[in-house]
């Protein structure tokens, strides 16, 4: 990216931050701090990054609030389905340059695929592939470093004793994905991307905020939602053995913890906060939700490959129109929606918002307290 374009990139990131001004003040000021730490000062480009989270940590002698009784039942469901990613197929050969037979991904996928920047050089075809790989797993890697933190983060603030022990497994879950994913990604595609802007302001903001159900939202809901969509459409495109088996069981853990989040934060925002705090809520699920939608337009790959011969607008446009902006659309907003009326965040106020956005048609599908296995695995 040159001058001119990082001068632009940051004034349309002001100008959507403006935008949430307007929208609702306090949600604003709440982000405003990792927007800037993310999209002007791209602290997230560094090697490694410090934050101090301000929540509290609680203590409780009685050991008598247990919470929801689904909180043990998700543990014990989480103890039977502990797997050793150690038996995974670590010795299959994978070549992220295969487009015919095992494939990571089909080639209409690319989100090139059909305009015309797209070369008729096979060769240059899959080498452009393999670094869509690179990026995508890349940021799903990265979301599971942000997972493996907030997972302990609900174990010390959340009140109940219930969700503290659940929480113990899911730190375990999330440790495994990150190991399964980086593993993969280091070993067999050979492509570590930074994380992306975007999912850097989300992960600050979630660490930044003092509030354990800010926590809770922004990671349990909407990322882990994000990412059990983006998992699904994966495993349903593959036909890369390791990766598929790999997702599978990251799917059955995820399962788990998309249901724990809907169900410590239900009764929390239908029952107990004041109105005013549950509408911030509600603008501030809307505005990450924004957020997330914007995360895969694979700027990065532009500008390795087309920053001479497409404009940031004129690739945003294509990126939107491509297939598979369309079907991550579909499968992050199919599992976001449902979820955030489950717990009391769909409310007539923000509908016309999300109407905007043109995602209302999924409100009525289950949420993920709802959802087998086989319907995940179905994306
Ligand atoms: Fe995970
Ligand atoms: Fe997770």
């Amino acid at each position: 990216m040159n001058l001119t374009e990082q001068i632009t990139g940051t004034v349309d990131r002001m100008e959507d931050l403006a935008e949430m001004v307007l929208r609702n003040p306090r949600v604003a000021l709440e982000l405003a701090p990792s927007a800037v730490k993310g999209y002007i000062l791209h602290e997230g480009k560094q090697d490694t990054f410090a934050i101090h989270s301000p929540h509290k940590t609680l203590y409780d002698w009685t050991y008598k609030n247990e919470g929801s009784p689904v909180f043990r039942d998700l543990y014990r469901r989480a103890y039977k389905g502990q797997w050793n990613a150690e038996d995974l197929p670590w010795d299959t050969q994978v070549d992220p340059l295969d487009m015919q037979e095992r494939y990571i991904l089909p080639e209409k996928l690319n989100p090139v695929y059909g305009s015309k920047l797209y070369s008729n050089n096979k060769a240059d075809n899959a080498r452009l592939m393999h670094d869509i790989y690179g990026f995508l797993l890349s940021q799903f890697l990265h979301g599971e470093q942000g997972a493996l933190f907030a997972a302990g983060f609900t174990v010390e603030a959340t009140p109940w004793f219930g969700a503290k022990l659940y929480g113990a497994t899911q730190v375990m879950d999330e440790g495994r994905h990150v190991e399964v994913f980086s593993k993969y990604i280091i070993e067999k595609l050979e492509r570590l991307y930074p994380i992306n802007d975007n999912l850097f302001v989300i992960i600050h903001a979630l660490n930044n905020s003092p509030d354990w159900d800010i926590k809770f939202l922004g990671m349990q809901i909407m990322i882990e939602g994000l990412a059990l969509g983006a998992f699904g459409l994966i495993y349903k495109f593959t036909k890369e053995p390791l990766l598929k088996e790999l997702l599978k069981l990251v799917i059955s853990d995820e399962a788990r913890h998309v249901h724990y989040g809907v169900e410590a934060l239900r009764d929390y925002y239908t029952k107990e906060v004041s109105e005013k705090v549950r509408r911030d809520r509600e603008d501030w699920a809307y505005e990450v939700a924004v957020l997330l939608r914007n995360r895969f337009m694979f700027y990065e790959i532009r500008d390795k490959y087309y920053g001479e011969r497409i404009s940031r607008k004129g690739w945003e446009k294509m990126i939107l129109e491509s297939e598979i902006m369309r079907e991550f659309h579909r499968v992050l907003f199919s599992r976001l929606i449902p979820n955030l009326k489950a717990i009391g965040l769909l409310t007539d106020r923000i509908r016309p918002k999300y109407e905007q956005l043109g995602v209302l048609e999924y409100e009525n599908m289950k949420a993920a307290d709802r959802l087998s296995l086989a319907e995940l695995l179905a994306a």
